[in-house]
């Protein structure tokens, strides 16, 4: 993703956000969002947590299209839910790309600077949140530096979608143990030939524990995930 394809993005939502400031948008634009739900794996997944206890938080936001599903869905079954946005905003940490990362034909140099240019995103996912009445919290920075806080807290459903093997293998340890039984993590790039790390990550992790990755084909978008067992403390 070069810094001209986001610029193209960021030009695209400012045009949306425009859209959506006329109460006809605004109601097109959340019929549209539903349509989005109804395909996606992912929110079966989420919508099958909902009536358990915990908050939501997705992990990668980057420009907010899969969070904002997310909202869709808390919103319609659960409202008074927090939903927390975890990211840099700023792309991955700098020396986090490491060799495991690089999928066929991928170079580092150009993986590094992926999803840069959206330091713009938390106040545009502030007035998204406000719009719709969404419980929503930006969390801005390094997974390293910002997922300790929720030490203590419980979680319904964990969305990870960001890429690399160290930032799964950072998500998994600070946020598995927060998740309820029953409660549902969804790993985006298990699989993906673009980011063999994840998977690496992922099955590292889950190696020593009950549950192992499975995947979800209720919708047309499929999705990996992993439910937490019922004994789980
Ligand atoms: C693929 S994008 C997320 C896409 C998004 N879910 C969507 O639907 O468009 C991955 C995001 O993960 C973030 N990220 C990856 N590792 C991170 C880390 N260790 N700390 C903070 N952000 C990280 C990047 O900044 C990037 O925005």
């Amino acid at each position: 993703m070069s810094k001209q394809h986001d610029q193209q993005r960021r030009e695209a939502e400012h045009a949306l956000d425009q859209f959506r400031e006329t109460e006809e948008g605004k109601s097109q634009y959340w019929g549209t969002l539903l349509d989005y739900c109804r395909g996606d794996s992912m929110i079966a997944l989420l919508e099958s947590t909902l009536h358990l206890s915990g908050d939501v938080i997705e992990c990668g936001v980057y420009r907010g299209a899969s969070l904002r599903k997310i909202c869709r869905a808390v919103s319609d079954f659960s409202p008074d839910k927090l939903v927390f946005a975890c990211d840099s905003f700023s792309g991955f940490p700098a020396e986090q790309v490491g060799r495991v990362d690089l999928g066929f034909l991928r170079f580092r140099h150009r993986v590094k600077k992926k999803f840069q240019l959206c330091d713009d995103v938390p106040e545009r996912m502030e007035r998204f949140f406000q719009m719709h009445r969404i419980h929503g919290q930006i969390v801005k920075g390094n997974f390293s530096e910002t997922l300790k806080q929720f030490e203590h807290e419980k979680f319904c459903f964990i969305h990870l979608d960001c890429d690399l093997y160290e930032s799964y293998k950072e998500c998994l340890g600070e946020l598995f143990h927060c998740l309820v039984p029953g409660g549902v993590v969804v790993f985006h790039d298990y699989g993906s030939p673009n980011w063999p790390g994840a998977k690496k990550a992922v099955d590292g992790f889950f190696a020593t524990k009950a549950e192992t990755p499975q995947q979800s084909r209720q919708r047309d978008e499929p999705a990996w995930y992993v439910r937490r067992s019922a004994e789980a403390e």
